[in-house]
């Protein structure tokens, strides 16, 4: 029987157009954050198991999910399209190619095979969305832009999924500092399609690196509906509650961790665990007290303690765990990091050494008051940190926590040149110049930063944004 093609003009080796309208539904799913587009998928193969790229697609999402728990369904789905090699066509063969190497742990060959993918197949949403992702994963800014310049002169505004591939521009070009190109190729996506999160995210972005906190609270606050109810929301609460956080609106940042971070006990989200550990580090380390929710994030960070799957998730764990005053558990994170990069040779390995490692154990001495030893550890890897992979925004918490750590010992010359740098990249951050207003007055200590604040909160309390 004859392949079929997507909308998008990709060959598929299935005969079947249910399965390709069926694989359409689950990927809209997945670009949008909605629904279940595994729960999607998995009703197609299991009418259609020999659906090679059913098989791939739920292999492949799996690759983002950043958790241990989602390995084996991810190498069964592989495997199951492994045996269907000679079903395949050469471009079903690529994503396999990708997927295996991702499970074997080679990550940068796995973007590498998507791209021999996209090279033949420019509109190959799934090869592009997934390579996309993996770079911010890995950290590869560069490519974050250029894999989606590469292809997008291949794209038309006609064709079916246009506008998600502006957002993923949008993001590359964001993080890659080019800030006007980013919001107008954002603004046009969600002009496209106001629910595609991915693309509001970017713009939300673009305003919390030139410090447009107004603007910020304004850009998520005034189109809530439309990114709220989607699986993208946890992250784009906490990029709400970051603007919140810069002008010291600081009741509202505990409001939004409360009722949308803080979430109940036993839900598992290895994204919202992120968020929300990030986001108590910027409190605590602006000496606000967190009261009991460390020791309730912890609980939920402690099973996956010692995964050591990727080195963002272990740097998070640590600060969750060195704040909750859980010593043991932090003790098995760093062992089992340190297990890791002598026993293996994958992208992780690199990731870890370089900066999770250095800035887990920067953490451990920030949190027993060793903070000369936070800045001995944190200086040195100053201009590494993208190999952490995320955004700039995320890896801030390291510049943050090193600004801090030199306040609080007193190095006041090293803060001033540190925030002297950062005011030059955002001069309109209050939070920059309350740290600066500290380092000039000599306030090192946790109180020094509530003084700070409170000196600074009366600017901004026209309560913009205010649910
Ligand atoms: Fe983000």
């Amino acid at each position: 029987m004859q392949g079929q093609t997507d909308p998008r003009g990709a060959p598929l080796s299935t005969a079947d157009p249910e399965n390709v309208a069926a694989l359409e539904r689950a990927h809209a799913m997945a670009l949008g954050f909605e629904g279940d587009p595994i729960a999607e998928i998995d009703a197609a193969l299991a009418r259609s198991p020999d659906f090679v790229m059913g098989w791939l697609f739920k292999a492949g999402m799996l690759t983002q999910a950043m958790e241990t728990r989602v390995y084996r369904p991810m190498k069964a789905a592989l495997e199951r399209a492994e045996a269907l090699v000679a079903r395949a066509n050469e471009r079903e063969r690529g994503h396999m190619a990708a997927v295996r190497a991702w499970v074997d742990g080679d990550f940068s060959r796995a973007c590498a095979e998507w791209d021999r993918v996209l090279v033949d197949h420019p509109r190959d949403l799934l090869a592009l969305q997934l390579a996309h992702l993996s770079d911010v994963l890995l950290g590869d800014t560069v490519n974050q832009r250029d894999r989606i310049a590469r292809v997008l002169p291949e794209w038309h505004e006609g064709a079916p999924g246009y506008g998600w591939v502006l957002g993923f521009y949008a993001f590359g070009l964001e993080e890659n500092r080019d800030f006007g190109r980013a919001e107008e190729m954002g603004r046009r996506a969600v002009a496209l399609n106001p629910k595609d999160a991915y693309a509001i995210h970017a713009v939300a972005h673009v305003h919390e690196m030139t410090g447009r906190q107004e603007g910020g609270i304004w850009w998520m606050t005034s189109r809530r509906d439309d990114w709220e109810h989607g699986n993208f929301a946890n992250h784009l609460w906490w990029h709400l509650s970051l603007f919140h956080l810069d002008v010291g609106e600081i009741d509202r940042v505990f409001d939004i961790y409360d009722r949308y971070l803080r979430g109940g006990p036993g839900a598992e989200n290895k994204y919202q665990e992120l968020d929300s550990a990030a986001l108590l580090w910027r409190l605590a380390l602006y000496g606000e007290d967190v009261g009991p929710r460390w020791s309730e994030l912890s609980e939920k960070w402690a099973p996956s303690a010692t995964d050591s799957l990727y080195a963002f998730n272990d740097v998070h764990a640590m600060m969750t765990f060195v704040a909750d005053g859980r010593d043991d558990l932090a003790e098995e994170v760093l062992t089992a990091a340190e297990r890791h990069v002598q026993g293996g040779a994958d992208d992780n390995v690199a990731m870890t050494r370089e900066v999770g490692l250095p800035f887990c154990r920067a953490q451990q001495a920030f949190a027993r008051g060793d903070y000369d030893e936070a800045v001995e550890r944190l200086l040195p890897i100053r201009y590494e940190t993208h190999k952490l992979g995320g955004s700039h925004a995320q890896r801030d918490v390291i510049a943050l926590t090193l600004i801090e750590a030199a306040l609080r010992a007193g190095r006041f010359a090293q803060a001033r040149a540190l925030l002297n740098e950062r005011l030059a990249l955002k001069p309109t951050s209050p939070q920059n110049w309350r740290m600066l207003a500290r380092a000039r007055d000599g306030l090192g200590d946790g109180a020094g930063a509530r003084k700070a604040r409170a000196r600074a909160t009366s600017l901004f309390s026209d309560g913009v944004g205010a649910a």
